[in-house]
């Protein structure tokens, strides 16, 4: 199972075609709003979000509610493409007053424009504009309703924003999702989540921006997803990959990460049980549910860290692409924090990745030969 993207941020939509999507996956396009509304919440957004809803539309691949077999195309308007017909106009001469010639620092504006030849950073801008996660969004809800299907389940919440931080939790995959999406800021500590919304409305003054991190965690997966015998099919190596992809992430730890490395064995590895209920079972999880590149049968959770958003209301410096002479970076309407929408797009990719993997195992064209697939091989082996 697999996605592509298609659009621009101001064009006239966004777009997913995913393919390998098997049949018989109940799809409810309300399911799919309610995660884009998700992606487009949090505090520290900035005005663009006020203007555009998103809402999905089913193009293609289902038929009265389930997937038949066939490319999945989901399609989300941009509101804000009646604002931007002659700047973003498929035909006719270019508007060149409508050129951005000062590339912004942190942004894929300058290595775009040499890379493609181009002398307006809208060329590039456009695409490489995190707009794009909302496709992945779109598409990350079908995956997870085939998940939703085999008893697996995806959460994320905020960790930190700037240097305000809450207190990782023992289990993360026990967090609780209610006290998560009540937070402006996806975060399930309340005391820490009005002071990440403080530090926010310091950066907005200041003409600042804030990068933070995040948790994504999961329940219900089965041992042996992924595995140990090809480099590229490691599970864990998926999931960093999928995850490192979206827009300003900058890093990716699967369970206790980089903290692991600073500790004796005896405190990082996690001693295997038995019991009749749960079969084998670990009584701690520092490996974040993946050993040697596949799911060891406890919940999968990593961390990422964003980066802080690159567009300022007090531009940086840069120098303009006509006239080599410094300018200030230009600004496009722009976020002060993202790291609770990132959180949700993060959601999605682990989704597809995880989708793929079960697929992979399990078979690939329906969903009730699949939910067979899976019973006889937890029976197999006992759980
Ligand atoms: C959900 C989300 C929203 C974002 N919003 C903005 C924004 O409003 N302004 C901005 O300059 N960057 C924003 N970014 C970050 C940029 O898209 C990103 O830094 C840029 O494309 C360069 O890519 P890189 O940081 O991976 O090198 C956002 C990222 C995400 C994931």
């Amino acid at each position: 199972m697999r996605y592509v993207s298609s659009g621009e941020s101001h064009g006239r939509a966004l777009t997913a075609i995913i393919t390998g999507v098997p049949a018989g996956v109940p799809v409810d396009s309300a399911a799919i709003d309610a995660d884009l509304v998700r992606r487009q919440s949090g505090y520290g957004r900035g005005g663009r979000m006020a203007i555009e809803s998103d809402r999905a539309l089913i193009l293609s691949g289902v038929r009265f509610g389930r997937t038949i077999g066939s490319p999945v195309t989901l399609s989300v308007a941009n509101r804000d493409w009646d604002n931007w017909t002659d700047v973003m106009a498929p035909q006719g001469p270019a508007t060149s007053s409508a050129r951005v010639t000062a590339p912004r620092p942190g942004h894929a504006d300058l290595a775009g424009v040499q890379k493609i030849g181009s002398e307006d950073c809208r060329d590039i801008l456009e695409r490489a504009s995190a707009r794009e996660t909302v496709a992945r969004v779109a598409a990350g809800a079908v995956a997870r309703a085939l998940l939703r299907e085999l008893g697996v389940t995806i959460t994320s919440f905020v960790v930190s924003i700037g240097d305000v931080s809450m207190d990782m939790p023992a289990e993360p995959s026990e967090i609780d999702s209610g006290a998560v999406e009540s937070s402006e800021v996806r975060c399930p500590d309340p005391d820490a989540s009005a002071r990440m919304i403080a530090a926010i409305d310091k950066a907005r003054t200041d003409g600042e921006s804030l990068g933070g991190t995040f948790c994504v965690t999961t329940k219900g997966l089965v041992p042996g997803l992924g595995t140990y015998a090809e480099a590229a099919g490691r599970l864990d190596a998926r999931l960093a990959a999928a995850v490192i992809s979206i827009p300003a992430i900058k890093g990716v730890e699967i369970g206790d990460g980089f903290a692991a490395a600073g500790r004796p064995g005896s405190q990082v590895h996690d001693e295997i049980a038995f019991n009749e209920a749960r079969g084998f079972y670990r009584r701690t999880n520092h490996a974040g549910g993946l050993e040697g590149g596949m799911t060891n049968g406890e919940p999968v959770w990593l961390r990422a860290a964003m980066k802080p958003i690159p567009t300022l209301m007090r531009p940086l410096a840069s120098i303009d692409l006509d006239t080599h002479e410094p300018v200030d970076a230009s600004r496009e309407r722009s976020d002060v924090c993202a790291v609770p929408a990132a959180a949700v797009v993060a959601e999605a990719e682990v989704a597809m990745v995880l989708a793929d993997a079960y697929l992979q195992k399990f078979g690939s064209d329906c969903v009730d030969d699949i939910s067979a697939a899976l019973a006889a091989y937890k029976a197999r082996i006992g759980r």
